[in-house]
């Protein structure tokens, strides 16, 4: 079990890139694999959910060299060309690769089994299972839908026109993957339109594919051509740093290329809507993604009400968000974001908890909540071994009167390895173990 305690050294200074996008280094390395020929992908992540996705192709077969940090060399074989996996796959903490691989496998010739950590273990897959056997997938989990899931072989699938009960970019993925393998046409429409890597993706790869904002369709039988990836910084992970630095006085950090596709900025929105000063600098396209350097300066923040359109936008920034409106003038109110109970943690539950230890006023919603903003008193608090909650409430830490002790922070190194270093370069005061 690994501990933090977080205090402030100093204002943020610094001028660091943050680690690759990790929903794109999962698509990445799918994609790679399926392909016909080498693809390169340079800014991979190397975070255990992302070389969780790398073991299962190389247990499938896929010879994938790492020549140097952050690069992977992927030999791909083809859409039928990954063999039988000699036993069960490991998809660690990584609900991504879990999901989409839960796709991409009911269209093998072979069974497969997934498996996953303590708390993938209990995230609920049915959502995936149930458009995917409506395609003629075979597949079982253990009661409720949770994981392991065991996928049969050899399924005729057939294409269908599904229209998703919740917005989530996974279980749009797993369709679509899945699409590739079944006769016909594929087609998905969200309620809110989600990230749209996987259709980005398969269309620079060559598969032919249309898609706007809350639909895609594709048909299956087509090839895959490699190609070179190049993965943006993940916006997801500089979201602790945009925060950070706009909370403590006399802050300004650059975060370089950082990718700013649109259906992963809500952030941004709700952060300027809240006074934050962040410019987005040089923009350009990288891969097709866009992508932009950001400068974030310290500006005193207000609460809002979340428009419920940015919440898609911003799913996996609510946990830092609750530090921003827990460091706000006033009263920040979030709600229609049910999905944060079932990410890698209960972030609602999790993030009340805390915030409430740290002396801050929280009401939980079943959807939301609703948070005074005040000053945070040092204390201990668990971040549930999710990542991005350990990795906000280290932030809170900065603001703190005394020390935060912070539980159980050992799977921030699934989305971001060498948090720690970075942050401490930049003014944080974070001590592992301590
Ligand atoms: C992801 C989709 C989102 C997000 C997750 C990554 C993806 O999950 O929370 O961190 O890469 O497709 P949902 O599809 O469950 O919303």
């Amino acid at each position: 079990m690994s501990d933090w305690l977080s205090a402030l050294a100093g204002p943020l200074r610094g001028d660091v890139r943050v680690p690759g996008d990790k929903s794109i280094s999962h698509r990445a390395i799918m994609l790679a694999s399926i392909a016909d020929g080498t693809s390169r992908i340079t800014g991979f992540l190397e975070g255990e959910d992302t070389r969780a996705t790398a073991r299962a192709f190389a247990q499938m077969g896929l010879v994938i060299e790492a020549p140097r940090p952050s690069e992977r060399i992927v030999h791909g074989l083809g859409a039928r060309g990954l063999r039988v996996p000699s036993a069960p796959i490991d998809c660690g903490n990584a609900g991504t690769g879990m999901r989409l691989l839960a796709g991409l496998l009911a269209g093998q010739a072979f069974d497969s089994t997934l498996i996953g950590d303590e708390s993938l273990s209990r995230r609920p897959m049915r959502r995936v299972i149930e458009p995917l056997a409506r395609m003629g997938a075979r597949i079982d989990a253990e009661q409720g839908g949770l994981p392991p899931l065991r996928i049969g072989g050899n399924c005729a699938l057939h294409g269908i026109d599904y229209e998703l009960p919740v917005a989530s970019a996974q279980v749009k993925s797993a369709i679509l993957l899945a699409g590739l393998y079944a006769d016909g046409v594929t087609s998905v429409r969200e309620p809110h339109p989600t990230r749209d890597y996987t259709e980005r993706m398969l269309a620079a790869f060559g598969w032919p594919i249309e898609f706007g904002p809350g639909w895609a369709k594709l048909s299956g039988g087509h090839h895959l051509t490699a190609r070179d990836i190049d993965v943006p910084a993940d916006f997801s992970s500089a979201a602790f740093f945009l925060v950070a630095a706009t909370l403590v006085p006399g802050s300004e950090i650059t975060l370089r290329d950082v990718g700013i596709n649109p259906r992963r900025t809500g952030l941004l929105h709700a952060l300027r809507m809240m006074g934050a000063d962040i410019n987005g600098v040089n923009p350009r396209s990288v891969g097709g993604e866009p992508v932009a350097d950001l400068v974030v300066r310290h500006a005193p923040l207000h609460g809002i009400d979340v428009p419920l359109e940015l919440v898609p936008d911003m799913i996996d920034e609510f946990p830092i968000l609750f530090i921003a409106a827990a460091a706000a003038r006033g009263t920040t109110r979030i709600r229609g974001a049910a999905e944060l109970r079932v990410k890698e943690s209960d972030r609602i539950a999790v993030m009340a908890k805390g915030l409430r230890a740290l002396d801050i006023r929280v009401e939980e919603t079943p959807d939301g909540a609703i948070i005074e903003g005040g000053r945070f008193a040092g204390g201990e608090v668990d971040s549930a071994g999710d990542h991005r909650c350990a990795m906000s409430f280290a932030v809170a830490g900065l603001l703190a009167s005394e020390p935060i002790r912070i539980g159980d922070c050992a799977n921030v190194a699934t989305s971001f390895p060498g948090f720690v270093e970075l942050a401490n370069g930049c003014g944080f005061g974070l001590r592992a173990n301590a």
